[in-house]
């Protein structure tokens, strides 16, 4: 487990305030768990026993989770890991000399190592602790961007992307006189290539591009969009927050230059999230906020910045929350993200099958390759009334633009139902599913 074992066995990274940091988890790096035992086939129904929120029942009827790309459930392990963690180790990190801040710092240091591990990170230092998503884009947009993007540059994003991977870009643009360019898609919301090659320009400072789409669950060719930009000399900023939970990443492998991710998008708390960054492009960039622990001294006339990773980390961090991602990525790690990769795509192959015998029923987005969700609509039923009826039968899925409003602009719609998949998805959710699109196609017929 992530969390604190013994006083024993000491910090990982002990620090105070007055040390030095030479990096987390230096000398840790090569630490490795002993390969999980995995099933060879990941089973649903026994993975469902982990996490306790999906035993209750909603209007009466068994509760159908289809709402995992704006949430994940948190398996027990990870619950308890932070509940452990406030009973047993609770103090703040890399200050205290005593004994909880210690514990609390190894803690916190060996969810790095766990982060670091699971994505393929060459360095821990390289994996910077944010809230989310949204605020690692923000991170790059306000330290990356304000550097290196200026007046008649360009920074590219997709047709694809959530609010988050285009607002902090069009915000930078605005200051900067740079200009947003965008990558179109075809009509089945597959990411069109030769427009990619055609928009990597001479002025273009940034590719930002997700790895799986949150409302059409389209997967793009990571590796082949990489290879083109880098062939232009583009650096790339991955929006891994769909794409880590059914695909994960090495991010080594991928050739990404940042690569963004939410643990609650993971089975891990909200409130905590990832950026990495290859490490000379961290090391070279400012720190973007200001305050406790990003520092190694300060005068009122001179602050000298902290080492990576801590130099993007400032003030008191989600401890508790790190300590529960730490839980998540070894929960993932023991499930066996192949087997449930394979599992996923079983069962939205059995989805979409299942769904073409709801009359009416239109799919939005039928990307060449698909992961986590499937975005439909029934007939010309109001998104929110076909979820508000899905509710009453227990099934929980998203009606609306999910944060993507200029994609929902591309396809022609104004809003969509997504069902988004997770580990303890079965075919018994689809059939529930199905069964309550009917009821809902019924009532609005
Ligand atoms: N990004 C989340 C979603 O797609 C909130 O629902």
């Amino acid at each position: 487990m992530t969390a604190v074992k013994s006083e024993r066995e000491g910090s990982a990274c002990p620090r105070t305030s007055t040390a030095p940091r030479s990096g987390a988890g230096e000398g840790v790096a090569q630490r490795r768990i002993a390969p999980a035992e995995r099933s060879a086939r990941f089973d649903p129904v026994r993975a469902r026993a982990d996490f306790p929120i999906l035993r209750q029942k909603v209007h009466g009827a068994p509760l159908v989770y289809l709402d995992n790309a704006a949430t994940t459930q948190k398996p027990r392990v990870v619950l308890d890991a932070m509940t452990r963690y406030y009973e047993e180790a609770n103090a703040n990190v890399h200050r205290g000399v005593h004994l909880l801040s210690e514990r609390a710092t190894k803690a916190y240091e060996d969810a790095r190592l766990a982060v670091a591990r699971f994505i393929g990170a060459p360095d821990p230092r390289e994996v910077i602790f944010v809230r989310g998503t949204t605020e690692a884009v923000n991170l790059v947009a306000q330290t990356f961007g304000r550097t290196r993007v200026g007046p008649g540059d360009e920074v590219l994003v997709t047709a694809l992307e959530h609010h988050s991977n285009i607002v902090p870009w069009q915000m930078l643009c605005r200051e900067k006189g740079a200009r947003l360019a965008v990558v179109p898609i075809d009509d089945a919301g597959d990411l069109d290539l030769d427009a990619l090659d055609r928009l990597l320009g001479p002025r273009t400072r940034l590719l930002a591009v997700t790895q799986v789409s949150n409302a059409l669950g389209t997967v793009n060719p990571l590796d082949e969009i990489v290879r083109r930009a880098h062939a232009k000399g583009v650096p790339v900023l991955v929006d891994g927050a769909q794409g880590i939970p059914h695909r994960g990443i090495d991010v080594a492998a991928s050739g990404a230059d940042f690569y963004a991710f939410s643990a609650h998008k993971m089975y891990g708390p909200t409130g905590i999230g990832v950026l990495w960054g290859r490490r000379e492009l961290l090391e070279e960039l400012p720190p973007w906020q200001g305050g406790g622990d990003m520092i190694l001294s300060v005068t009122f006339e001179k602050t000298v910045y902290n080492a990576l990773p801590y130099k993007f980390e400032a003030g008191t961090p989600a401890i508790a929350e790190a300590v529960g991602l730490g839980a998540a990525v070894e929960y993932l790690e023991q499930a066996g993200l192949a087997e449930v990769a394979a599992h996923e795509r079983d069962l939205l192959a059995y989805a979409l099958e299942r769904l073409r015998e709801v009359p009416d029923l239109r799919l939005v987005g039928t990307p060449r390759e698909r992961s986590g969700a499937i975005s439909f609509l029934v007939g010309d039923v109001h998104p929110h009334d076909v979820a508000t009826v899905l509710d009453r039968h227990g099934v929980a899925v998203r009606a609306g633009h999910h944060c993507a409003q200029p994609l929902m602009h591309r396809l022609g719609v104004a809003a969509t139902v997504r069902a988004s998949v997770a580990l303890y998805s079965t075919r018994e959710d689809v059939d529930a599913l199905v069964r309550a699109l009917h009821a809902a196609r019924e009532m609005f017929a």
